[in-house]
């Protein structure tokens, strides 16, 4: 099967890259799943290349798994190049978060996400990923909305459904 480049592992050679940096055997691991994630287009750390890691680290495959699976910065599942964070916490809640959630995921074309856990979607293209997220501490704002790294307060049905528009729009998706 022929992958899209951008959905692709990273090389042999680009693991090199980063981990010639931390030569010790087990030191500086996150810093390394860290900086290989970060270099992967699309944000994520495929499993090849923890298992490169772990044979050139000299480490059992569950250790990495250990580490990638406890700090929630790290994804295992390619990223949008945009993110879309919806607040579902009890005060956006109650000012209408779920319609916002359901207003992005109709504009998106997602189905919806499992609510436990901050469960994540990605759009087919990897345009868009929309995230849910227990709160930001802006309730005073509520609801609340994050659009890669500008938060957005009162937002609106109509409102987000531009943003996501003109999001799609500055990538030539539209
Ligand atoms: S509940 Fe949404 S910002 Fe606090």
């Amino acid at each position: 099967m022929i992958m899209p480049r951008e959905t692709a592992p990273l090389t042999e050679r680009e693991v090199d890259e980063v981990m010639a940096r931390y030569p010790e055997r087990t030191g500086d691991l996150l810093t390394i799943l860290e900086e290989l994630q970060e270099r992967h287009p699309l944000h994520y750390l495929p499993t090849v290349t923890l298992e490169m890691v772990a044979r050139k680290k000299q480490v059992p495959l569950s250790q990495i798994y250990s580490v990638v699976t406890f700090y929630s910065f790290f994804n295992l599942r390619p990223q949008g190049r945009h993110t879309i964070m919806v607040c579902r916490g009890t005060a956006c809640h109650t000012r209408g978060s779920k319609m916002l959630m359901d207003g992005v995921l109709a504009a998106t074309g997602s189905p919806p996400p499992e609510e436990e856990g901050g469960a994540a979607f990605t759009t087919a293209d990897y345009g868009i990923t929309v995230r849910t997220v227990a709160c930001f501490g802006q309730c005073a704002l509520a609801p609340v909305v994050a659009v890669d790294e500008d938060i957005h307060g009162h937002m609106t049905d109509l409102q987000l459904r531009r943003i996501v528009r003109e999001v799609l729009r500055k990538d030539g998706a539209e």
